[in-house]
C-alpha cells in the first residue's frame, strides 16, 4: 500500500499551530540514555516513527523501552550490549548517534552504516576521528563503523567542519572518558545545547553548549535523568513560511523564537510582520511575498533543512531570489520536481537562482527526503489546482499530525491510500 496527499491551492492559512518536541533532539536524548544505567524518561517527544524506531535500536543494545504518549521511559542495564545491527538501523540514519555512549559505556561498538541519502553522501570520517583522538581504534568493516577502546581519554579535537552528528557522538563518548576533551569548531545548534543540558543533568561536566567550543570534563558514571525535549523550530518555520507564501495569519506555539532568528528576519524581508512571543512567534503577510537570498549554513545560519521550503516561497515571490546551498551537496535535486509545478528556477551546482511566478501550476510531485517533502507540500499550497504529492512516508517521518495541523489552519489537504 502506498499513500500520498492531495493537496488544493489557493486558501490562505490562518489560526495557531502547536509544535512538538524537535526530531534532531529527541533521536539524540534517547541515545544518551545510553550512558547511566537506570531508567531516563524523555518528554515532549514528536509522535513520529523515528521515536519508536529508535526505541528498537535501543531494545536490540539491551534496553527496556516504554512509549506512552509523548513519554519515553528508558531502562539502561548495567551492561548495554555494543551492536547495533543493520536491521534495527536501516530505516534511519540518526541511528548512528549511539555510537558515542556505546565507546563510552562499553568501550565497544558495532553500529550497521545506514544505507544512502537523497540529500547527498553523509559519511562518519569526522566522528570516526574524533573517536580516535579519545583513544579508539575505529574502522568500517562489512558495512559497519566498528570503534574500539581499552582507554578513553580526554584530547583535543578541531572538527574539519561544525558537523552536528560528530559533535554529538564526540561529545557523548567524551563524557565518560578520563580528562579533558575540548571539541573546537563544534556544531552550535539548538539541540547540541539541549544534549549537554540532559548530560549535565545525568552528571556530566560539559560547558560551552551553544558555543564553538566545547570543554568536557570526564567524569566517572552518570545518573539517570528526566528531560524535556526542545521544541521543533523546522518544524515550526515551515508553518511560518506557509504563512507568508499564503499570505496568512498563523501563530505557532511550542518553539523557542530565539533558535529561528535568522530565518524570521528573512521572512520579514520578504514583507512579513513577525511578531516573537513567549513560546513562538506569529507571522503575518499581507502583500505577495517578495525575493529572499540567503545561503544555507551551519547554525546560527539559515538551516539547510528548510531550504526546500524556502525555495517554495522564493517560486511565488515577487523578483528573483539567489540561494546557495553549502551543507548538502545533493540537496537542490528535489527542483526538478518544483519545475513540475511551474517554478521559474535553475541550479547550477550549489547555487540556485528563482524568479518568482504569481502562482504555481499543479502537478504529480515526489518527495525525496522530508523537508524535500515539505516544500514540495507548500508549494501545492500555492498552486493552481489540486497537487499530488507522492511518497510521503518522508513527510511523516518529520512532521507530527501534518494533515490535521493543516487543516487545523484551513489548508485543504486529503491523505489517500492506493493498493
Ligand atoms: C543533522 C540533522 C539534519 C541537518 C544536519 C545539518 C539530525 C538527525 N539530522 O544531520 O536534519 O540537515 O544536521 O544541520 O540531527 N560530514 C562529513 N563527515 C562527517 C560528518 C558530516 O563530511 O563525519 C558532512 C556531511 O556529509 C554534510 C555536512 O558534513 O555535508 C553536515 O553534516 P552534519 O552536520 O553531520 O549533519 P547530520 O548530523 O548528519
Amino acid at each position: 500500500m502506498s499513500e500520498h496527499f492531495l493537496v488544493t491551492g489557493g486558501n490562505r492559512l490562518e489560526g495557531e499551530v502547536v509544535v512538538g518536541g524537535a526530531k534532531n533532539s529527541v533521536l539524540k536524548l534517547m541515545a544518551a540514555a545510553l550512558l547511566a544505567e537506570g531508567t531516563t524518561v524523555v518528554t515532549n517527544c514528536p509522535d513520529i516513527l523515528d521515536v519508536p524506531l529508535m526505541a528498537e535500536v535501543l531494545r536490540g543494545l539491551g534496553c527496556e523501552v516504554e512509549l506512552e504518549g509523548s513519554e519515553v521511559r528508558i531502562t539502561t542495564p548495567a551492561e548495554p550490549k555494543y551492536r547495533a545491527d543493520f536491521d534495527a538501523v536501516k530505516q534511519f540514519r540518526a541511528s548512528v548517534c549511539v555510537l558515542g555512549p556505546l565507546v563510552a559505556r562499553c568501550r565497544r561498538a558495532v553500529v550497521a552504516l545506514p544505507g544512502g541519502d537523497a540529500i547527498g553522501s553523509r559519511p562518519l570520517d569526522m566522528h570516526q576521528s574524533g573517536l580516535r583522538l579519545l583513544g579508539a581504534r575505529s574502522e568500517i568493516e562489512h558495512g559497519c563503523v566498528v570503534a574500539e577502546a581499552d582507554d578513553l581519554h580526554g584530547a583535543n579535537i578541531r572538527l574539519v567542519f561544525p558537523s552536528v552528528g560528530a559533535t554529538e557522538n564526540i561529545l557523548m563518548a567524551a563524557v565518560l572518558a578520563r580528562g579533558e576533551t575540548v571539541i573546537d569548531n563544534a556544531a552550535r545548534e539548538p539541540e547540541i545545547v539541549d544534549l549537554c543540558n540532559m548530560l549535565n543533568q545525568m552528571g556530566a561536566k560539559v560547558s560551552g553548549g551553544g558555543s564553538t567550543t566545547l570543554t568536557i570534563q570526564g567524569v566517572r558514571k552518570l545518573e539517570p535523568t528526566t528531560h524535556r525535549v526542545i521544541g521543533d523550530r523546522i518544524v515550526a518555520a515551515t508553518w511560518g513560511v506557509a504563512a507568508s507564501m499564503t499570505r496568512g495569519d498563523v501563530r505557532v506555539r511550542g518553539v523557542n523564537h530565539k533558535h529561528l532568528g535568522l530565518v524570521l528576519d528573512k521572512l520579514r524581508l520578504a514583507g512579513a510582520e513577525v511578531t516573537p512571543e513567549v513560546d513562538g512567534f506569529r507571522v503575518i503577510q499581507r502583500e505577495r511575498p517578495k525575493a529572499i537570498n540567503f545561503a544555507t549554513l551551519p547554525y546560527p545560519g539559515f538551516p539547510t533543512d528548510l531550504q526546500p521550503m524556502a525555495i517554495g516561497l522564493a517560486a511565488v515571490a515577487d523578483g528573483t531570489s539567489m540561494i546557495t546551498e553549502n551543507v548538502f551537496e545533493s540537496r537542490f535535486r528535489f527542483v526538478e520536481e518544483m519545475i513540475r509545478l511551474g517554478a521559474d528556477a535553475r541550479t547550477d551546482g550549489h547555487h540556485a537562482v528563482i524568479r518568482g511566478v504569481p502562482v504555481l501550476s499543479s502537478a504529480p510531485v515526489w518527495s525525496s527526503d522530508i523537508r524535500a517533502g515539505a516544500g514540495l507540500v507548500l508549494a501545492g499550497l500555492v498552486a493552481d489546482g489540486v497537487t499530488e504529492v507522492h511518497d510521503i512516508f518522508h513527510i511523516d517521518r518529520g512532521y507530527p499530525r501534518f494533515v490535521e495541523n493543516l487543516r487545523g489552519l484551513g489548508g485543504v489537504i486529503e491523505r489517500v491510500s492506493t493498493e
